[in-house]
Protein backbone atom coordinates (compact mmCIF):
# COMPACT_ATOMS: atom_id res chain seq x y z
CA UNK A 1 0.00 0.00 0.00
CA UNK A 2 0.88 3.50 -0.53
CA UNK A 3 0.88 4.37 3.43
CA UNK A 4 -1.43 7.53 2.47
CA UNK A 5 -4.66 5.58 2.94
CA UNK A 6 -5.39 8.03 5.49
CA UNK A 7 -5.97 11.45 3.31
CA UNK A 8 -9.07 11.40 1.55
CA UNK A 9 -7.14 13.96 -1.31
CA UNK A 10 -5.34 11.06 -2.73
CA UNK A 11 -8.91 9.72 -4.00
CA UNK A 12 -9.46 12.73 -5.56
CA UNK A 13 -8.93 14.44 -8.24
CA UNK A 14 -9.63 18.71 -9.04
CA UNK A 15 -11.21 20.61 -11.91
CA UNK A 16 -8.95 24.16 -12.01
CA UNK A 17 -11.33 27.58 -12.88
CA UNK A 18 -9.78 30.73 -14.86
CA UNK A 19 -11.95 32.30 -14.18
CA UNK A 20 -12.28 35.05 -16.69
CA UNK A 21 -12.79 32.87 -19.34
CA UNK A 22 -14.84 30.14 -17.97
CA UNK A 23 -18.36 31.28 -18.59
CA UNK A 24 -20.03 34.74 -18.78
CA UNK A 25 -23.40 34.66 -16.48
CA UNK A 26 -24.18 38.61 -16.30
CA UNK A 27 -23.66 38.95 -20.33
CA UNK A 28 -20.93 41.63 -20.07
CA UNK A 29 -18.06 39.45 -21.85
CA UNK A 30 -16.30 38.52 -18.91
CA UNK A 31 -16.51 35.33 -17.29
CA UNK A 32 -17.73 35.25 -13.21
CA UNK A 33 -19.17 33.42 -10.08
CA UNK A 34 -22.41 33.49 -11.42
CA UNK A 35 -21.35 31.72 -15.31
CA UNK A 36 -19.74 29.19 -12.46
CA UNK A 37 -22.83 28.74 -10.49
CA UNK A 38 -24.76 27.11 -13.73
CA UNK A 39 -21.95 25.09 -14.61
CA UNK A 40 -21.26 23.13 -11.51
CA UNK A 41 -23.36 20.34 -12.25
CA UNK A 42 -21.25 19.95 -15.93
CA UNK A 43 -17.80 20.19 -13.42
CA UNK A 44 -19.50 17.21 -10.97
CA UNK A 45 -20.49 15.45 -14.45
CA UNK A 46 -16.80 15.09 -15.16
CA UNK A 47 -16.01 12.66 -12.20
CA UNK A 48 -14.12 15.25 -10.50
CA UNK A 49 -14.23 15.99 -6.77
CA UNK A 50 -13.22 19.53 -6.47
CA UNK A 51 -12.61 23.04 -7.89
CA UNK A 52 -9.29 25.06 -7.35
CA UNK A 53 -10.13 28.44 -8.57
CA UNK A 54 -7.08 30.27 -9.80
CA UNK A 55 -7.38 33.95 -7.62
CA UNK A 56 -10.56 36.08 -7.78
CA UNK A 57 -9.98 38.57 -5.90
CA UNK A 58 -9.80 42.18 -6.97
CA UNK A 59 -6.85 43.24 -9.19
CA UNK A 60 -5.31 45.60 -11.52
CA UNK A 61 -4.67 42.61 -13.51
CA UNK A 62 -1.32 43.43 -14.36
CA UNK A 63 -0.82 39.42 -13.93
CA UNK A 64 -4.23 38.58 -14.49
CA UNK A 65 -5.63 37.91 -10.82
CA UNK A 66 -1.86 37.35 -9.53
CA UNK A 67 -1.95 40.43 -8.05
CA UNK A 68 -4.20 41.09 -5.36
CA UNK A 69 -5.37 44.57 -4.39
CA UNK A 70 -8.12 43.28 -1.84
CA UNK A 71 -7.74 39.66 0.06
CA UNK A 72 -11.13 39.54 1.46
CA UNK A 73 -13.21 40.45 -1.47
CA UNK A 74 -14.17 39.10 -5.17
CA UNK A 75 -13.41 40.95 -7.88
CA UNK A 76 -16.49 43.14 -9.11
CA UNK A 77 -16.18 41.56 -12.73
CA UNK A 78 -17.03 38.24 -10.89
CA UNK A 79 -19.46 38.81 -8.75
CA UNK A 80 -19.24 39.33 -4.92
CA UNK A 81 -18.60 37.93 -1.87
CA UNK A 82 -22.35 36.84 -1.97
CA UNK A 83 -22.48 35.29 -5.24
CA UNK A 84 -19.43 33.62 -4.17
CA UNK A 85 -21.02 31.66 -1.21
CA UNK A 86 -23.68 30.71 -2.72
CA UNK A 87 -21.05 28.91 -5.34
CA UNK A 88 -19.57 27.78 -2.21
CA UNK A 89 -22.99 25.73 -1.15
CA UNK A 90 -23.55 24.37 -4.38
CA UNK A 91 -20.49 22.79 -4.71
CA UNK A 92 -20.60 21.70 -1.36
CA UNK A 93 -24.07 19.98 -2.30
CA UNK A 94 -22.89 18.66 -5.11
CA UNK A 95 -19.99 16.53 -3.21
CA UNK A 96 -17.21 19.50 -5.19
CA UNK A 97 -14.50 21.02 -2.68
CA UNK A 98 -13.57 24.33 -2.93
CA UNK A 99 -10.05 25.25 -2.61
CA UNK A 100 -8.56 29.19 -3.70
CA UNK A 101 -5.66 30.49 -4.82
CA UNK A 102 -3.42 32.17 -1.93
CA UNK A 103 -0.96 34.28 -3.36
CA UNK A 104 0.72 35.77 -0.70
CA UNK A 105 4.52 36.17 -1.97
CA UNK A 106 3.53 39.60 -3.46
CA UNK A 107 0.66 41.89 -3.73
CA UNK A 108 -0.65 44.08 -6.11
CA UNK A 109 1.25 47.52 -6.28
CA UNK A 110 -2.40 49.13 -5.94
CA UNK A 111 -2.86 46.80 -2.55
CA UNK A 112 -3.87 49.24 -0.02
CA UNK A 113 -0.70 47.87 2.29
CA UNK A 114 1.84 48.91 -0.68
CA UNK A 115 0.33 52.00 -1.09
CA UNK A 116 1.23 53.00 2.25
CA UNK A 117 4.37 51.42 2.46
CA UNK A 118 5.73 53.36 -0.17
CA UNK A 119 4.56 57.11 1.51
CA UNK A 120 7.70 56.30 3.46
CA UNK A 121 9.91 54.77 6.25
CA UNK A 122 7.64 55.25 9.34
CA UNK A 123 4.54 54.38 8.82
CA UNK A 124 2.56 51.25 10.11
CA UNK A 125 2.82 49.51 6.92
CA UNK A 126 6.87 50.42 5.76
CA UNK A 127 7.98 47.05 6.50
CA UNK A 128 5.40 45.24 4.99
CA UNK A 129 7.43 44.78 1.59
CA UNK A 130 11.37 44.01 0.60
CA UNK A 131 12.87 47.91 0.70
CA UNK A 132 16.53 48.59 0.41
CA UNK A 133 18.34 51.53 -0.58
CA UNK A 134 20.08 51.98 -3.51
CA UNK A 135 24.05 51.11 -4.43
CA UNK A 136 25.82 54.30 -5.65
CA UNK A 137 27.98 53.63 -8.32
CA UNK A 138 30.02 56.69 -10.20
CA UNK A 139 27.82 59.15 -8.30
CA UNK A 140 24.85 56.87 -10.13
CA UNK A 141 21.99 55.27 -8.13
CA UNK A 142 21.65 51.07 -8.67
CA UNK A 143 19.81 48.61 -7.56
CA UNK A 144 20.56 46.83 -4.53
CA UNK A 145 21.41 43.29 -6.41
CA UNK A 146 21.76 42.31 -9.63
CA UNK A 147 18.66 40.38 -9.32
CA UNK A 148 16.49 39.86 -12.96
CA UNK A 149 12.86 39.75 -12.22
CA UNK A 150 11.28 36.56 -13.46
CA UNK A 151 8.51 38.50 -15.75
CA UNK A 152 10.01 41.99 -16.94
CA UNK A 153 13.41 43.35 -16.44
CA UNK A 154 15.29 44.08 -13.19
CA UNK A 155 13.74 43.04 -10.20
CA UNK A 156 13.88 46.27 -8.36
CA UNK A 157 11.94 49.36 -8.80
CA UNK A 158 12.82 52.77 -7.92
CA UNK A 159 10.70 54.79 -6.44
CA UNK A 160 11.22 58.62 -6.08
CA UNK A 161 8.85 59.54 -2.79
CA UNK A 162 10.55 56.80 -0.44
CA UNK A 163 13.90 57.10 -2.39
CA UNK A 164 14.55 53.17 -2.15
CA UNK A 165 13.93 50.74 -4.40
CA UNK A 166 11.39 47.47 -3.87
CA UNK A 167 11.76 43.77 -4.93
CA UNK A 168 9.33 42.07 -7.25
CA UNK A 169 9.87 38.91 -8.19
CA UNK A 170 7.53 39.11 -11.22
CA UNK A 171 5.91 42.13 -12.84
CA UNK A 172 7.05 45.50 -11.12
CA UNK A 173 3.03 45.67 -10.25
CA UNK A 174 3.82 42.81 -7.96
CA UNK A 175 5.64 44.07 -5.14
CA UNK A 176 7.09 41.05 -3.04
CA UNK A 177 6.12 40.94 0.86
CA UNK A 178 8.44 40.65 3.55
CA UNK A 179 7.33 38.17 5.24
CA UNK A 180 9.99 38.23 8.10
CA UNK A 181 8.44 40.56 9.38
CA UNK A 182 5.97 38.72 11.52
CA UNK A 183 2.95 41.43 10.95
CA UNK A 184 2.73 40.22 7.41
CA UNK A 185 2.43 36.51 8.48
CA UNK A 186 -0.26 37.90 11.28
CA UNK A 187 -2.37 39.28 7.84
CA UNK A 188 -1.93 35.61 6.19
CA UNK A 189 -2.93 33.99 8.95
CA UNK A 190 -6.24 36.42 9.33
CA UNK A 191 -6.94 35.79 5.36
CA UNK A 192 -6.88 32.12 5.16
CA UNK A 193 -9.18 32.17 8.49
CA UNK A 194 -11.33 34.38 6.28
CA UNK A 195 -12.18 32.18 3.86
CA UNK A 196 -11.67 29.03 5.77
CA UNK A 197 -14.80 30.70 8.29
CA UNK A 198 -16.77 31.00 5.04
CA UNK A 199 -16.30 27.20 4.50
CA UNK A 200 -13.57 27.09 2.21
CA UNK A 201 -11.76 23.43 2.06
CA UNK A 202 -8.33 24.40 1.37
CA UNK A 203 -5.17 26.68 -0.99
CA UNK A 204 -3.91 26.30 -3.89
CA UNK A 205 -0.58 28.01 -2.66
CA UNK A 206 1.20 30.34 -5.19
CA UNK A 207 4.95 30.47 -5.88
CA UNK A 208 5.15 29.10 -1.98
CA UNK A 209 8.37 28.05 -1.79
CA UNK A 210 9.11 31.56 -2.47
CA UNK A 211 8.21 33.40 0.87
CA UNK A 212 11.50 33.25 2.75
CA UNK A 213 14.65 35.23 1.07
CA UNK A 214 18.09 35.22 1.96
CA UNK A 215 18.57 37.88 4.62
CA UNK A 216 21.92 39.39 2.75
CA UNK A 217 19.71 39.43 -0.67
CA UNK A 218 23.26 38.37 -2.69
CA UNK A 219 23.98 39.11 -6.04
CA UNK A 220 22.97 36.38 -8.19
CA UNK A 221 24.90 35.00 -11.43
CA UNK A 222 25.39 37.89 -13.71
CA UNK A 223 23.23 37.89 -17.32
CA UNK A 224 21.39 34.80 -16.10
CA UNK A 225 17.74 36.48 -17.40
CA UNK A 226 14.94 35.20 -15.26
CA UNK A 227 16.09 33.51 -12.36
CA UNK A 228 19.59 34.40 -11.45
CA UNK A 229 18.21 35.81 -7.80
CA UNK A 230 17.00 32.06 -7.38
CA UNK A 231 19.19 30.75 -4.79
CA UNK A 232 18.72 33.56 -2.75
CA UNK A 233 14.77 33.58 -2.25
CA UNK A 234 13.81 29.59 -3.58
CA UNK A 235 13.47 27.30 -0.19
CA UNK A 236 14.77 30.30 1.87
CA UNK A 237 16.01 30.21 5.50
CA UNK A 238 12.67 30.54 7.24
CA UNK A 239 10.55 28.82 4.68
CA UNK A 240 9.84 25.77 7.00
CA UNK A 241 8.73 28.23 10.03
CA UNK A 242 6.77 30.38 7.96
CA UNK A 243 5.11 27.34 6.51
CA UNK A 244 4.98 25.26 9.90
CA UNK A 245 2.61 28.62 10.94
CA UNK A 246 0.45 28.48 7.98
CA UNK A 247 0.02 24.96 8.26
CA UNK A 248 -1.62 25.52 12.14
CA UNK A 249 -3.95 27.48 10.77
CA UNK A 250 -5.23 25.21 7.78
CA UNK A 251 -5.36 22.31 9.94
CA UNK A 252 -7.89 23.79 12.57
CA UNK A 253 -10.35 23.55 9.96
CA UNK A 254 -8.82 20.39 8.12
CA UNK A 255 -8.24 22.25 4.92
CA UNK A 256 -5.73 21.05 2.06
CA UNK A 257 -2.75 22.94 1.02
CA UNK A 258 -1.04 22.36 -2.11
CA UNK A 259 1.68 24.54 -2.31
CA UNK A 260 2.92 25.21 -6.03
CA UNK A 261 7.00 24.97 -6.10
CA UNK A 262 9.00 26.30 -9.47
CA UNK A 263 11.77 24.30 -10.29
CA UNK A 264 12.32 22.51 -6.67
CA UNK A 265 13.94 19.01 -6.03
CA UNK A 266 12.13 15.84 -4.81
CA UNK A 267 14.79 16.07 -2.05
CA UNK A 268 13.22 19.33 -0.98
CA UNK A 269 9.74 18.06 -1.82
CA UNK A 270 9.99 15.62 0.56
CA UNK A 271 11.50 17.91 3.21
CA UNK A 272 7.81 19.72 3.02
CA UNK A 273 5.84 16.55 2.16
CA UNK A 274 6.76 13.91 5.01
CA UNK A 275 7.45 13.19 8.53
CA UNK A 276 6.90 16.20 11.44
CA UNK A 277 7.80 18.65 8.78
CA UNK A 278 4.79 17.96 7.08
CA UNK A 279 3.52 21.37 5.92
CA UNK A 280 2.00 20.87 2.84
CA UNK A 281 -0.55 17.86 1.12
CA UNK A 282 1.07 18.13 -2.21
CA UNK A 283 3.63 20.16 -4.12
CA UNK A 284 3.28 21.46 -7.88
CA UNK A 285 6.37 20.70 -9.47
CA UNK A 286 7.74 21.88 -12.30
CA UNK A 287 9.77 19.21 -13.76
CA UNK A 288 6.57 18.47 -16.25
CA UNK A 289 6.44 21.44 -17.65
CA UNK A 290 10.34 22.46 -17.69
CA UNK A 291 10.39 18.72 -19.49
CA UNK A 292 9.15 21.02 -22.75
CA UNK A 293 8.27 24.25 -22.41
CA UNK A 294 8.41 26.40 -18.78
CA UNK A 295 5.99 29.68 -19.44
CA UNK A 296 8.20 30.45 -22.47
CA UNK A 297 10.64 29.12 -24.72
CA UNK A 298 14.09 30.61 -23.47
CA UNK A 299 15.88 28.19 -26.15
CA UNK A 300 13.88 26.96 -28.90
CA UNK A 301 13.07 23.20 -29.22
CA UNK A 302 10.85 20.37 -29.86
CA UNK A 303 9.17 17.94 -27.79
CA UNK A 304 11.03 15.29 -26.65
CA UNK A 305 9.13 12.50 -25.38
CA UNK A 306 11.75 10.79 -23.14
CA UNK A 307 12.26 14.17 -21.22
CA UNK A 308 8.65 14.55 -20.42
CA UNK A 309 8.70 10.31 -19.45
CA UNK A 310 11.67 11.23 -17.33
CA UNK A 311 10.33 14.24 -15.32
CA UNK A 312 6.88 11.94 -14.74
CA UNK A 313 9.14 8.70 -13.44
CA UNK A 314 11.21 11.12 -11.03
CA UNK A 315 8.62 12.04 -9.00
CA UNK A 316 6.36 8.39 -8.92
CA UNK A 317 9.63 6.95 -7.65
CA UNK A 318 10.59 9.69 -5.59
CA UNK A 319 7.47 10.31 -3.54
CA UNK A 320 6.22 6.60 -3.52
CA UNK A 321 4.97 5.34 -0.34
CA UNK A 322 6.24 8.10 1.60
CA UNK A 323 4.30 11.42 0.14
CA UNK A 324 1.52 12.38 -2.62
CA UNK A 325 1.54 13.66 -6.40
CA UNK A 326 -0.37 16.59 -7.61
CA UNK A 327 -0.21 15.34 -11.49
CA UNK A 328 -1.08 17.95 -14.17
CA UNK A 329 0.09 18.49 -18.03
CA UNK A 330 -1.71 22.09 -18.56
CA UNK A 331 -2.82 25.01 -16.56
CA UNK A 332 -3.45 28.73 -16.87
CA UNK A 333 0.80 29.19 -17.36
CA UNK A 334 1.13 26.36 -19.94
CA UNK A 335 -0.38 26.45 -23.43
CA UNK A 336 -2.83 23.63 -24.48
CA UNK A 337 -1.26 19.79 -24.44
CA UNK A 338 -2.31 18.70 -27.82
CA UNK A 339 -0.95 21.46 -29.26
CA UNK A 340 2.46 20.79 -27.83
CA UNK A 341 2.71 17.73 -26.99
CA UNK A 342 0.09 16.07 -29.50
CA UNK A 343 -0.63 17.14 -32.59
CA UNK A 344 -3.78 18.84 -33.80
CA UNK A 345 -4.08 16.86 -37.28
CA UNK A 346 -5.14 13.96 -34.73
CA UNK A 347 -7.00 16.21 -32.44
CA UNK A 348 -8.88 13.61 -31.08
CA UNK A 349 -6.88 10.64 -30.61
CA UNK A 350 -3.48 12.45 -29.04
CA UNK A 351 -6.39 14.87 -26.97
CA UNK A 352 -7.76 11.12 -25.59
CA UNK A 353 -4.23 9.85 -25.07
CA UNK A 354 -3.17 12.55 -23.28
CA UNK A 355 -5.46 11.97 -20.65
CA UNK A 356 -4.63 8.60 -19.76
CA UNK A 357 -0.61 9.38 -20.05
CA UNK A 358 -1.08 10.91 -16.18
CA UNK A 359 -4.57 10.66 -14.97
CA UNK A 360 -3.18 7.09 -14.24
CA UNK A 361 -0.28 7.91 -12.41
CA UNK A 362 -0.03 7.46 -8.62
CA UNK A 363 -1.55 11.00 -7.37
CA UNK A 364 -4.30 13.42 -7.79
CA UNK A 365 -5.12 14.78 -11.12
CA UNK A 366 -5.65 18.18 -12.01
CA UNK A 367 -7.74 18.82 -15.48
CA UNK A 368 -7.60 22.64 -16.67
CA UNK A 369 -10.82 24.12 -17.88
CA UNK A 370 -10.88 23.26 -21.64
CA UNK A 371 -8.27 20.91 -21.29
CA UNK A 372 -11.07 18.11 -20.98
CA UNK A 373 -12.49 18.93 -24.57
CA UNK A 374 -9.40 19.53 -26.36
CA UNK A 375 -9.27 22.98 -26.68
CA UNK A 376 -5.88 23.75 -28.56
CA UNK A 377 -3.48 26.76 -28.60
CA UNK A 378 -5.49 29.73 -30.45
CA UNK A 379 -2.97 31.60 -33.11
CA UNK A 380 -3.04 35.44 -33.11
CA UNK A 381 -1.63 37.83 -35.55
CA UNK A 382 0.47 40.64 -34.19
CA UNK A 383 1.79 40.46 -30.29
CA UNK A 384 -0.84 43.82 -30.00
CA UNK A 385 -3.14 41.15 -29.19
CA UNK A 386 -1.59 39.53 -26.22
CA UNK A 387 -2.36 40.31 -22.74
CA UNK A 388 -0.18 38.32 -20.71
CA UNK A 389 2.90 40.53 -19.20
CA UNK A 390 5.48 37.89 -19.84
CA UNK A 391 4.70 36.87 -23.79
CA UNK A 392 5.10 40.48 -24.17
CA UNK A 393 8.32 41.31 -22.30
CA UNK A 394 10.07 37.91 -24.21
CA UNK A 395 8.41 39.48 -27.64
CA UNK A 396 10.74 42.31 -27.13
CA UNK A 397 13.78 41.08 -25.21
CA UNK A 398 14.82 37.41 -25.79
CA UNK A 399 13.31 37.25 -29.50
CA UNK A 400 14.09 41.03 -30.80
CA UNK A 401 16.89 39.58 -33.14
CA UNK A 402 14.34 37.18 -34.76
CA UNK A 403 12.14 37.60 -37.57
CA UNK A 404 8.45 38.61 -37.04
CA UNK A 405 7.49 35.49 -37.97
CA UNK A 406 9.70 33.43 -35.99
CA UNK A 407 9.05 35.61 -32.85
CA UNK A 408 5.22 35.22 -33.05
CA UNK A 409 5.58 31.46 -33.92
CA UNK A 410 7.12 31.37 -30.88
CA UNK A 411 4.65 33.46 -28.78
CA UNK A 412 1.83 31.26 -30.20
CA UNK A 413 3.23 28.05 -29.55
CA UNK A 414 4.48 29.06 -25.57
CA UNK A 415 2.47 31.85 -24.59
CA UNK A 416 0.26 31.52 -21.09
CA UNK A 417 -2.59 33.56 -23.65
CA UNK A 418 -2.81 30.12 -25.65
CA UNK A 419 -4.87 28.75 -23.15
CA UNK A 420 -6.33 31.66 -21.61
CA UNK A 421 -9.31 32.08 -24.42
CA UNK A 422 -12.92 31.83 -23.81
CA UNK A 423 -14.22 28.33 -22.90
CA UNK A 424 -16.21 26.58 -25.76
CA UNK A 425 -19.35 26.15 -24.77
CA UNK A 426 -21.37 25.39 -27.81
CA UNK A 427 -21.78 26.04 -31.60
CA UNK A 428 -23.42 29.22 -30.87
CA UNK A 429 -22.07 32.61 -31.17
CA UNK A 430 -19.15 33.19 -29.16
CA UNK A 431 -18.90 29.98 -28.26
CA UNK A 432 -21.87 30.48 -26.20
CA UNK A 433 -19.22 31.80 -23.33
CA UNK A 434 -21.20 35.01 -23.66
CA UNK A 435 -23.80 36.67 -25.62
CA UNK A 436 -21.73 39.78 -26.04
CA UNK A 437 -18.24 39.91 -27.41
CA UNK A 438 -15.66 38.02 -25.34
CA UNK A 439 -12.79 39.91 -23.55
CA UNK A 440 -10.33 38.01 -25.11
CA UNK A 441 -10.54 35.81 -28.94
CA UNK A 442 -12.50 33.38 -29.00
CA UNK A 443 -10.57 30.17 -30.79
CA UNK A 444 -12.11 29.87 -34.25
CA UNK A 445 -12.18 26.18 -33.65
CA UNK A 446 -14.90 26.39 -31.34
CA UNK A 447 -17.51 25.23 -33.65
CA UNK A 448 -16.02 21.54 -33.80
CA UNK A 449 -14.61 21.98 -30.70
CA UNK A 450 -17.28 22.67 -27.74
CA UNK A 451 -19.09 21.08 -24.98
CA UNK A 452 -22.71 20.73 -26.34
CA UNK A 453 -20.95 18.89 -29.23
CA UNK A 454 -19.00 16.52 -27.52
CA UNK A 455 -21.51 15.84 -25.03
CA UNK A 456 -23.44 13.98 -27.89
CA UNK A 457 -20.62 11.77 -28.74
CA UNK A 458 -19.74 8.89 -26.75
CA UNK A 459 -16.18 8.93 -28.24
CA UNK A 460 -15.31 12.24 -28.07
CA UNK A 461 -12.03 13.74 -26.09
CA UNK A 462 -14.72 15.13 -23.06
CA UNK A 463 -16.20 11.56 -22.56
CA UNK A 464 -13.06 9.65 -22.91
CA UNK A 465 -11.67 11.91 -19.36
CA UNK A 466 -14.98 11.02 -17.85
CA UNK A 467 -14.35 7.58 -18.46
CA UNK A 468 -10.64 7.90 -16.83
CA UNK A 469 -11.70 9.74 -14.37
CA UNK A 470 -14.81 6.73 -13.81
CA UNK A 471 -12.11 4.13 -14.25
CA UNK A 472 -9.42 5.80 -11.68
CA UNK A 473 -12.38 5.17 -8.84
CA UNK A 474 -13.16 2.00 -9.79
CA UNK A 475 -9.98 0.57 -9.59
CA UNK A 476 -7.89 0.95 -6.51
CA UNK A 477 -5.04 -0.26 -8.04
CA UNK A 478 -4.92 3.18 -9.98
CA UNK A 479 -5.12 4.74 -6.91
CA UNK A 480 -2.68 3.24 -4.66
CA UNK A 481 -1.08 0.69 -6.49
CA UNK A 482 2.62 0.65 -7.06
CA UNK A 483 4.08 2.47 -9.96
CA UNK A 484 6.80 1.23 -12.76
CA UNK A 485 7.77 2.73 -15.79
CA UNK A 486 9.01 0.49 -18.77
CA UNK A 487 11.23 0.96 -22.06
CA UNK A 488 12.05 4.19 -20.78
CA UNK A 489 14.50 4.69 -23.72
CA UNK A 490 11.66 4.18 -26.37
CA UNK A 491 11.13 7.84 -27.86
CA UNK A 492 7.52 7.39 -28.90
CA UNK A 493 6.25 5.15 -26.61
CA UNK A 494 5.41 5.53 -22.73
CA UNK A 495 4.50 3.13 -20.95
CA UNK A 496 3.88 2.29 -17.54
CA UNK A 497 2.24 -0.30 -14.90
CA UNK A 498 0.30 -0.16 -11.41
CA UNK A 499 0.74 -2.96 -9.39
CA UNK A 500 -1.49 -3.60 -6.11
CA UNK A 501 -2.09 -7.39 -4.72
CA UNK A 502 -3.35 -9.48 -7.70
CA UNK A 503 -3.92 -6.84 -10.16
CA UNK A 504 -1.57 -5.47 -12.46
CA UNK A 505 -2.58 -2.59 -14.96
CA UNK A 506 -0.46 -1.30 -17.98
CA UNK A 507 -0.95 1.77 -19.63
CA UNK A 508 0.61 2.22 -23.49
CA UNK A 509 0.46 5.57 -25.13
CA UNK A 510 1.78 6.14 -28.23
CA UNK A 511 2.72 9.64 -28.78
CA UNK A 512 3.98 9.70 -32.31
CA UNK A 513 1.26 9.56 -36.06
CA UNK A 514 3.31 6.83 -37.22
CA UNK A 515 1.96 2.94 -36.34
CA UNK A 516 4.32 1.74 -33.66
CA UNK A 517 5.11 -1.51 -32.91
CA UNK A 518 5.37 -2.96 -29.36
CA UNK A 519 5.64 -5.43 -27.24
CA UNK A 520 4.66 -6.11 -23.66
CA UNK A 521 6.75 -6.58 -20.87
CA UNK A 522 8.18 -9.26 -19.41
CA UNK A 523 5.67 -11.60 -17.78
CA UNK A 524 2.68 -9.97 -19.97
CA UNK A 525 0.66 -11.85 -22.07
CA UNK A 526 -2.11 -9.24 -24.21
CA UNK A 527 -4.41 -12.69 -24.46
CA UNK A 528 -4.99 -13.15 -21.17
CA UNK A 529 -5.70 -9.63 -20.66
CA UNK A 530 -8.48 -7.50 -20.61
CA UNK A 531 -8.57 -4.03 -22.92
CA UNK A 532 -10.05 -1.66 -20.01
CA UNK A 533 -9.48 1.13 -21.97
CA UNK A 534 -8.92 2.29 -25.39
CA UNK A 535 -9.20 5.65 -28.02
CA UNK A 536 -9.64 3.61 -31.02
CA UNK A 537 -12.69 1.28 -31.79
CA UNK A 538 -12.39 -2.31 -30.81
CA UNK A 539 -11.23 -4.71 -32.43
CA UNK A 540 -7.45 -3.55 -31.73
CA UNK A 541 -4.35 -4.79 -33.63
CA UNK A 542 -2.35 -6.59 -31.34
CA UNK A 543 1.71 -5.37 -31.50
CA UNK A 544 0.86 -2.64 -32.98
CA UNK A 545 -0.64 1.39 -31.76
CA UNK A 546 -2.06 3.57 -34.13
CA UNK A 547 -1.21 7.28 -34.15
CA UNK A 548 -1.74 8.56 -30.90
CA UNK A 549 -3.29 5.60 -29.58
CA UNK A 550 -3.83 4.29 -25.78
CA UNK A 551 -4.62 1.28 -24.16
CA UNK A 552 -4.78 0.02 -20.63
CA UNK A 553 -4.85 -3.77 -19.58
CA UNK A 554 -5.76 -5.04 -16.82
CA UNK A 555 -4.34 -8.72 -15.60
CA UNK A 556 -5.91 -10.02 -12.34
CA UNK A 557 -3.88 -13.52 -10.99
CA UNK A 558 -5.64 -16.39 -9.72
CA UNK A 559 -5.45 -17.19 -6.02
CA UNK A 560 -2.44 -19.70 -5.54
C1 LIG B 1 2.46 31.37 -10.34
C2 LIG B 1 1.17 31.45 -11.10
C3 LIG B 1 1.36 32.37 -12.27
C4 LIG B 1 1.74 33.73 -11.74
C5 LIG B 1 2.96 33.65 -10.84
C6 LIG B 1 3.14 34.92 -10.07
O1 LIG B 1 3.47 30.77 -11.06
O2 LIG B 1 0.75 30.17 -11.49
O3 LIG B 1 0.22 32.47 -13.07
O4 LIG B 1 1.99 34.58 -12.81
O5 LIG B 1 2.83 32.64 -9.88
O6 LIG B 1 2.10 35.07 -9.15
CA1 LIG C 1 -19.68 38.56 -16.57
Amino acid sequence: MSGMEQYDFCSMSFYQIWIRSFCDGNGDGIGDLYGVYDKLEYIRSLGVDGIWFSPIYPSPNADYGYDISDYKNVHPDYGDLEQFQKVLQKAHSLGLRVILDLVINHTSDEHPWFIESRKGKDNPYSDYYIWRDPRWKRRKKRPPNNWFSQFEGLAWEYDDRREQYYLHVFARKQPDLNMDNPKVREEVKSIMRFWLEMGVDGFREDVITYISKHPQLPDGIPFLPGINGLPFYQEGPNLMTYLKELRAVAQGYGAIQIGEAPMTSVKTALRFLTGENRVLDMMIQFDTMMADCFLMEYIHHNFWLTKLKRAFSKWQYALAGKAWNALYLENHDHPRIISRYGNEKYWRESGTMLAACYIFQQGTPFIYQGQEIGMTNIELSSIDQYLDVLSIHAYHTFFKHQSEAKRLHRIHVSSRDSARTPMQWSRAVNAGFSTVEPWFYVHPNSPEVNVELEEQDPNSILNFYRRCLTMRKRYHTLIWGSYKEYFPWNRKIYVYERRLDRERILVLCSFSQENQEYRLPKGYAEEEAELLLCNYPRPITAGVLHSYEVRVFRWLEERA
